[in-house]
C-alpha cells in the first residue's frame, strides 16, 4: 500500500513515550505507510482536540488514535460509542472510526492478557492472584483476571481505593477483594501482577515487600508480571527473582496493546515480537 495512512497519539506529557517508534515497526513489518504524530494535549485542550479529530472522519487515511494519560478517562464522554471491555474497565486507549461514529476500545486489557500467556502463565481458576494497585491500568488488570475467573486480591498503598475497587468488580461467580500482604495465603498465589507505578523509573522502590519466607511460600512456577518497563528489571522483578519465582517486565503488554490497536486501524496482524524488539532498541539508545 502507497498511501500514507495517519494516526495519533495525545497524552501530556508525551516526550518519553515508545509508542511512535512501535508503531513505525509495525508499518515497516507489514509494509505500510504512514505517521503515528505524538501530541501533547492539555487536560483542557482535549475536547477540542477530539473535535477537530472527527474533522478528519471523511478521510479513510486517518485511521484513529491512541490515548494515554491523562485522557483514558476522560475522554469517555466525547465518544460515540465504547467496545464492551472498555466500558467495563471504564478507560480507553483507542480511538477508532466505524460507520463514521467516533468509537473508544480498551486495548490494554487484552494486551496484558496475550503478554502473560507469553510470558507462560496457564489460566487455573484454582489458583490465586494478587494484584498491586488500584488505579487506571490496576482496572485493565481485573478484567484480565476476571474473565479467567481467577480469584484476586488487591494490594494497594491507599487500602481504601482497593477496597472500593473490589466492591466494583466482584460477581456472584467471582471473587476479588482488599487485602494487606499479611492476610494474603503466599503458598496459593501463582501470579502477581504490579499495575501501580511503583518503581517506574525509579529501580529502588518496590509495591510488595515481603520477607523471605513469604517469598519463599509461593508455589513452584509463580510468575511476577511487572507492568512497568523502565527500568527493565524493577526492584520487584529482582526480588521476585532472587527468591527463585519467575518475573517478566511490561514491554510485552505495550507491544500487545500496540499490535491491537494497529490491528483495530489496518486490519494487519503484526507479530508482538517486532514490536517488543524495536521497543528495547529505542530504550537502549535512550539509557
Ligand atoms: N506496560 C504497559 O503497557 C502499561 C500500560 C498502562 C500502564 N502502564 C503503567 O502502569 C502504571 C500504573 O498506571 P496507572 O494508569 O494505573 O496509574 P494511576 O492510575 O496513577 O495509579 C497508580 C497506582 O500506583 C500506586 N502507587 C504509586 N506510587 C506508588 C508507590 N511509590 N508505592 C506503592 N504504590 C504506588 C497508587 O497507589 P495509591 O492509590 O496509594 O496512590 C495507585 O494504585 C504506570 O507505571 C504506567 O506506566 C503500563
Amino acid at each position: 500500500m502507497s498511501a500514507e495512512l495517519r494516526a495519533y497519539l495525545f497524552a501530556h506529557p508525551v516526550a518519553h513515550t515508545l509508542s511512535p517508534v512501535i508503531h513505525r515497526a509495525a508499518l515497516a513489518a507489514v509494509g505500510m505507510h504512514g505517521s503515528y504524530r505524538p501530541e501533547d494535549v492539555a487536560p483542557q485542550d482535549l475536547a477540542a482536540r477530539l473535535l477537530a479529530l472527527r474533522a478528519e472522519a471523511l478521510n479513510p487515511l486517518t485511521v484513529g488514535a491512541n490515548l494515554s494519560l491523562p485522557h483514558k478517562v476522560a475522554a469517555l464522554p466525547l465518544l460515540d460509542g465504547l467496545t464492551p471491555a472498555a466500558r467495563a474497565i471504564g478507560a480507553v486507549n483507542t480511538l477508532y472510526w466505524e460507520d463514521g461514529q467516533l468509537l473508544g476500545d480498551n486495548t490494554d486489557a487484552p494486551g496484558l492478557q496475550a503478554a502473560l500467556r507469553d510470558a507462560g502463565f496457564a489460566p487455573d481458576q484454582a489458583s490465586q492472584a494478587v494484584l498491586l494497585g488500584a488505579g487506571g491500568a490496576a482496572r485493565a488488570a481485573l478484567w484480565v483476571l476476571r474473565d479467567w475467573g481467577i480469584p484476586a486480591q488487591i494490594l494497594n498503598r491507599t487500602l481504601g481505593r482497593a477496597e472500593a475497587l473490589a466492591e466494583e468488580w466482584a460477581t456472584p461467580s467471582w471473587t476479588v477483594e482488599a487485602a494487606r500482604p499479611e492476610e494474603v495465603d503466599w503458598s496459593a498465589v501463582r501470579l502477581i501482577i504490579n499495575a501501580s507505578s511503583a518503581g517506574l523509573d525509579r529501580p529502588e522502590e518496590t509495591p510488595l515487600l515481603l520477607s523471605a519466607a513469604q517469598w519463599e511460600a509461593l508455589p513452584a512456577g509463580a510468575l511476577v508480571y511487572d507492568i512497568v518497563y523502565r527500568p527493565r528489571l524493577t526492584r520487584l522483578r529482582r526480588d521476585a527473582e532472587q527468591h527463585g519465582c519467575r518475573s517478566e517486565g511490561g514491554l510485552g503488554m505495550l507491544a500487545h496493546q500496540a499490535a491491537l490497536a494497529f490491528r483495530r486501524w489496518t486490519g494487519a496482524e503484526v507479530s508482538a515480537g517486532v514490536l517488543i524488539e524495536a521497543a528495547q532498541a529505542e530504550l537502549g539508545r535512550s539509557a
